[in-house]
């Protein structure tokens, strides 16, 4: 059995679509654009790539968004000042503090220095409490697009078994919530599991986040289970890209590592995944691409609760 492939990029270009009719409609009958500010604090490459990204795309749909970059030394304190000034501006609906921070800074503190109603990652402990308790919230961007890929392929959440393999604050906690929520039953794994493969088995869903490039492997995937991979990971050995990639896929990653050094590989062994898997979500163009999209809405969401809208 081949796997059926769970594009993330038409369900992404809906979903921006979808806001941006929403932000033509709150400027015509609300005279207003919602405002995002993105704040990133030193060097790190990836960050640098995912806000770009956040800030091109806030511009594309009608948001007002602004790009705050600090230098790697900027104190803590410097940053506690400037989201607190974020949180008494008016035009600004949404503030995003991209992790990681330099590690002088101390990132929980910064996070639960934002104002909930404008947290549209979804990352204060009032969201995330809300979120566990099931009522309305600003909600995790990455698990929150899961959600969305599921539904709009229409699978089935309730009633069935969902594996959360990781227990990231950003991915695997609050997926595990948003699941649950969908009334799936819910198992989160993690790095001390003891028999991993036999948890995993388990899974009509099996969510990926873990961190490590190609970890989930054939006998950690029941036959037909629907397979999300959220990871994104490098990887630069051609070895190592040999077990990875089937040969219609192989040339073009190996061509990638000679080109710029490294071909993008989520959490999943996509070759053996695309033998076991029901369907499955590709590394790139899966939910990486969703990320952003459900930012997007956050930010009008955040908007409009904020204005009582
Ligand atoms: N770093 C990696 N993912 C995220 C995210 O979703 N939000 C923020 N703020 N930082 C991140």
């Amino acid at each position: 059995m081949t796997a059926r492939i769970l594009s993330g990029r038409e369900i992404a270009e809906s979903i921006k679509e979808e806001v941006r009719d929403e932000i033509a409609r709150l400027y015509e009958e609300h005279g207003f654009r919602p405002g995002l500010t993105v704040v990133r604090v030193g060097e790190d490459p990836a960050s640098a790539v995912y806000v770009g990204s956040k800030v091109k795309t806030s511009h594309e749909l009608g948001i007002i968004s602004e790009h705050i970059h600090l230098d790697a030394d900027t104190t803590h304190d410097e940053v506690l000042q400037i989201v607190k000034k974020l949180n008494s501006r008016d035009d600004v609906d949404g503030i995003l503090v991209q992790l990681p921070l330099p590690t002088h800074i101390d990132d929980s503190a910064i996070l639960e220095a934002i104002d909930p109603a404008k947290d549209v990652d979804g990352f204060h402990p009032m969201n995330v409490g809300r979120l566990n308790q099931g009522v309305r919230s600003l909600v995790p961007c990455t698990p929150a697009g899961v959600i969305e890929i599921l539904k709009r392929s229409n699978i089935e959440i309730a009633g069935k078994h969902a594996v959360v393999v990781g227990r990231s604050n950003i991915v695997g906690k609050p997926m595990a919530a948003l699941l649950l929520k969908e009334n799936a039953t819910v198992t989160i794994c993690h790095s001390r599991t003891a028999d991993l493969p036999s948890v995993t088995r388990q899974a009509d869903i099996l969510v990926a986040a873990i961190g490590r490039a190609g970890f989930v492997r054939g006998e950690h995937i029941r036959e037909g289970a629907t397979v999300i991979d959220v990871g994104i990971n490098n990887v630069s050995d051609k070895e190592f890209a040999a077990e990875l990639f089937s040969a219609d896929d192989l040339p073009k990653r190996l061509a990638a590592i000679d080109n710029r050094g490294f071909t993008l590989v989520g959490d999943v062994n996509p070759k053996e995944a695309m033998e076991k898997a029901g369907s499955f979500t590709p590394v790139p163009g899966g939910v990486g691409l969703l990320t952003v999209a459900m930012l997007m809405k956050n930010t009008v969401d955040a908007a409009k609760m904020r204005r009582k809208i």
